[in-house]
Parts: C-alpha cells; structure tokens; sequence
C-alpha cells in the first residue's frame, strides 16, 4: 500500500468536536484504504508542563476516545508517540536544518509567546519540527488535520522537501492534507463568537462531556439581538452557531433555522435548543463507548503495544535510511 496517512491529537484533554470533524470523522471509512497511523503526541503535551499523573491521564483518555470514535486498532496503527523513540531522532536531525527565524515567524508560536509570556520554551519553537518528524518518519502522504494545521502541516512539507533537496534523494513524499475533492481543511467555531474551538480557548464541547453540561453551554453561546432586514449577511457569531449545526444537525434543519433567519423570524433560543439536542444525539453513543472503554485497561494496554510495536517497525526503516544518507555510517 503507498497511501500512507499520519494524524496526530495532543494529550492536553478530552477530544472535542473540533477534533473530531477536523481530524477524525473524515477518515473513519477510509481505513481500509489507507495505511494508517494515528498517533497521540504526548511529547507535544509537555510544552504546558503537565503533571505526571495528569499526562498519563489524559493519554489514556484520548486513546479510548480514537477507539470510542471508530478507529480500529486491526485497520489502523494507532500509538503513542513517546513509545516511538526514532521520532525523536529524526527530530534532531530535522532541527538541524530549521532556522530560527522561519519558526519564530509561525502563527502558532507567536499565538503561544503571546498568551503564555512567562513560559516560551523551545519545544515550543521547535513544535513545527517535531510535528514533521512524526508525519515524515512514515513517509505519510496525506495528514488528516483542521484548517488550525495548516501552516504546521505547511512546515513539513518544507522540511521534507528540504531534506530531500539537501540530499538529492525522494525519501519523502511531501504530505498533504487529507480533504476530500473540492472540500476546505475544517474549522469547526468556539461557543464564545471567537474563532475555533479548541483546548486552551475553553470554549468546547467534549465527546465525553455529559448531555447537561452541553445543553448549558450551547444555551450560553455568544449570539446578537437578531437580524433586523430580510437575507441579511450574518454577523461571525451567528455564522458559528449554523457552521456547529450544519455538522451535527440534518440539512433540513438548518435550512429551516436558515430559512427563519432570513424572514427575521428567527428565534436564537429555539434554534439552541435544537443545536444542543442534536449534539447531544451525536455524542451520547460515542461518550457510552468513551466509558466502555476507558475501564478496560487490558484492552488499552493491549492496543498501545500493538500499535506501539507497528509504528516501531515503520519508522526504525525510515531512521535507518535517514542515517545512512545523511552519512552515519557504521564502522563495525
Ligand atoms: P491538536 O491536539 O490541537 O488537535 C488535534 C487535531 O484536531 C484538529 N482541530 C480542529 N479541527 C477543526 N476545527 C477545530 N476547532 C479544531 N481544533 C483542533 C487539529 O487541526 C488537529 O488535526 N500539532 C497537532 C498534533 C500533532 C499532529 C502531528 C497532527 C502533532 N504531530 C502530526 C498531525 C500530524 C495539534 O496540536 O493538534
């Protein structure tokens, strides 16, 4: 098989809707195409300074959520990146050919610098690099990851190229986003009117999250007083709330709220309450199997060594091939 997919998920906390329309749901029914690594970055986690018990938590948690959200260990490579120590030596190598500018100009370390003033370390300036090394120590050719990605992804397919060039070799392909044709990276909005939903924003929705702590939050969402002229443009926070249901709500319904919207007859209340049930809906099975899952330790140890043993296989190739031309050659 030559199509090779990376998609990684930080262990910073529950999976969140985002995470599931951005990187997961997408590619749920292509895993018999593909060859598959789904990968939990918890070395990408520690750029927060988590506690011990905290990071094993939490990596725990979101491999019993990929399980719970349909990613099959048998079809699929799925482990953790700590237990794949040839990343990082491919890091290091990768490192040494990314300058400090071109990572001190990237969004998301910028973002980051400016939030969090007091800890700007250098994994953090490296996160870029690291990322690459996960996506080219498979060779993936396609990386399924939300429209929030896009300059990282943008990133390793600079390093990749750039190693290739160095080395005048093809050993990577140069990734890809992984979207279907004609569709966009996803950006699935916060609840609060700003941007996109995510981790540190605090503004999301879990897969785990329990249907009365959903239904309150999506009935506090950010809206306005409401259109005042009929087919009127509609202001970001309204836009999020549609682009959250035309996700988990059937078209119909949106059309409906749609259609009420351009009559000026909308009624933000209603429409949330049909947002919250839908979500609802969509995330109570896929919780039921969160809960399942994350009880049974066997299980989740069984499917980490597996997987764990996999990914070791494909990338102890790639280190060997890297090695050998960068010119670590051995003398015995
Ligand atoms: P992370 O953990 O922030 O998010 C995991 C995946 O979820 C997507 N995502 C979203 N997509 C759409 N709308 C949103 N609101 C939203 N929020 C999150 C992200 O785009 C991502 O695909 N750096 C990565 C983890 C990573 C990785 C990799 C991914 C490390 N190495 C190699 C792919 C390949 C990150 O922090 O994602």
């Amino acid at each position: 098989m030559n199509n090779t997919v990376v998609s990684g998920i930080r262990s910073t906390g529950n999976l969140h809707l985002g995470n599931y329309f951005g990187a997961v749901k997408n590619f749920i029914k292509m895993q018999d195409d593909y060859n598959s690594y789904f990968f939990i970055a918890d070395w990408h986690s520690l750029t927060t300074h988590p506690t011990p018990d905290a990071l094993h938590q939490n990596v725990k948690q979101v491999l019993a959520e990929y399980l719970a959200c349909g990613i099959d260990p048998e079809k699929s490579t799925i482990f953790i990146q700590s237990d794949v120590p040839e990343i990082l030596e491919l890091y290091t190598l990768l490192n040494m050919n990314a300058y400090l500018g071109e990572l001190e100009r990237t969004t998301s370390f910028k973002d980051k610098a400016r939030k969090n003033p007091e800890n700007v370390n250098a994994g953090l300036l490296t996160y870029p690099v690291l990322m690459a090394a996960d996506i080219l120590i498979h060779k993936a050719q396609f990386v399924p990851v939300g429209k929030d990605q896009e300059q990282n992804l943008e990133m390793a397919r600079k390093f990749a190229k750039r190693f290739n060039r160095m080395y005048k070799t093809e050993t990577f392909p140069i990734p890809r986003p992984f979207v279907f044709d004609g569709e966009d990276m996803v950006k699935i909005p916060g609840l609060d009117g700003s941007g996109k939903m995510g981790k540190s924003e605090g503004n999301a929705i879990c897969l785990a999250e329990d249907p009365k702590s959903i239904q309150k939050k999506v009935m506090r969402a950010v809206t306005d007083q409401g259109p005042t002229e009929m087919n009127q443009e509609k202001p970001q926070v309204i836009k999020n709330l549609f682009d959250l249901m035309e996700v988990v709500s059937t078209p119909d319904t949106v059309q409906y709220f749609d259609n009420l919207y351009n009559k000026c007859e909308i009624r933000y209340g209603d429409m949330k309450k049909q947002l919250a049930a839908d979500i609802i809906d969509f995330t109570t099975p896929i919780r039921e199997r969160i809960l399942d899952i994350s009880a049974d330790d066997a299980y989740l140890g069984k499917v980490a060594k597996m997987g764990a043993e996999k990914a070791r296989e494909s990338a102890v190739k790639t280190v060997k091939e890297v090695r050998e031309l960068i010119g670590f050659r051995k003398f015995y």
